[in-house]
């Protein structure tokens, strides 16, 4: 192995001990084949249909002054990132001052963390579909209130009819509670299936979690485990 390639090596297992993997098989499996993503069946929305009705939802989010509060008091919206035909959908709680700045989604330290969970997965940000429940930045990152998730849920159910997952992710309390219309804590909702419409939905710890509390990687690991495993994704 050259210098080069064991540097890299050595970055690689560095990125997915900090995303929380664990354990790796053994014999590393082909590199993901395209046939594991399932074909868009027939009579389903182009992607680029999808990506046209995504921005007349982006659009009506620009303009939202539902929260006036929050519209007076944000740099950007923060709408989603990603494939408009994503078979997954991770979806968080709101965006942070980073987002806020950038007007996309996970971009700062908890983003970049979920980036590595993703890549852990042997996915990229670019084939799955990152949203949030709010669309503005609640000052001082404080929890989203039950009126701001009343007044946003319009935004993320449309996203979400839009792109059809198979798949959604849960990322953190919010996210689960207000998809799910629950109010049992993640702890409990966690590792457990539910359904979304046609969607198969997991949650998991939200990483601005995981980057306070390093042990719980292991918790989020094995949720991903069990999400690829349904999805047919090897790791
Ligand atoms: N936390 C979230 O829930 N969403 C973001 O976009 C960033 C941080």
């Amino acid at each position: 192995m050259t210098c080069r390639s064991s540097r890299a090596l050595q970055q690689r297992l560095e990125s997915l001990a900090s995303a929380g993997v664990t354990d790796l098989p053994r014999s590393r499996a082909p590199a993901l084949p395209t046939a594991v993503v399932e074909p868009l069946a027939e009579g389903r929305p182009s992607e680029s249909g999808r990506e046209a009705a995504l921005e007349i939802i982006r659009a009506e989010v620009a303009a939202c002054r539902r929260c006036e509060a929050l519209a007076c008091a944000r740099t950007n919206t923060v709408f989603g990132a990603g494939s408009a035909a994503a078979r997954l959908c991770f979806l968080g709680e709101a965006p942070g001052a980073d987002e806020d700045v950038s007007g996309v989604p996970f971009v700062g330290r908890a983003g970049q963390l979920l980036t590595k969970i993703i890549e852990a997965c042997t996915l990229s940000r670019d084939e799955v579909y990152i949203l949030n429940v709010l669309k503005c930045r609640p000052p001082g990152n404080r929890q989203p209130s039950p009126e701001e998730v009343a007044k946003c849920r319009e935004y993320f159910e449309r996203q979400l009819q839009v792109v059809a997952p198979e798949f959604i992710c849960c990322l953190g309390t919010t996210a689960a509670q207000a998809l799910l219309h629950t109010t049992e804590p993640i702890g409990r909702l966690r590792g457990r299936w539910f359904q979304h419409g046609a969607a198969h939905v997991i949650c998991t710890y939200h990483p601005s979690y995981l980057l306070r509390n390093p042990a719980a990687k292991r918790d989020v690991w094995d949720d991903m485990k069990l999400l690829m495993a349904r999805m047919g994704v090897r790791l």
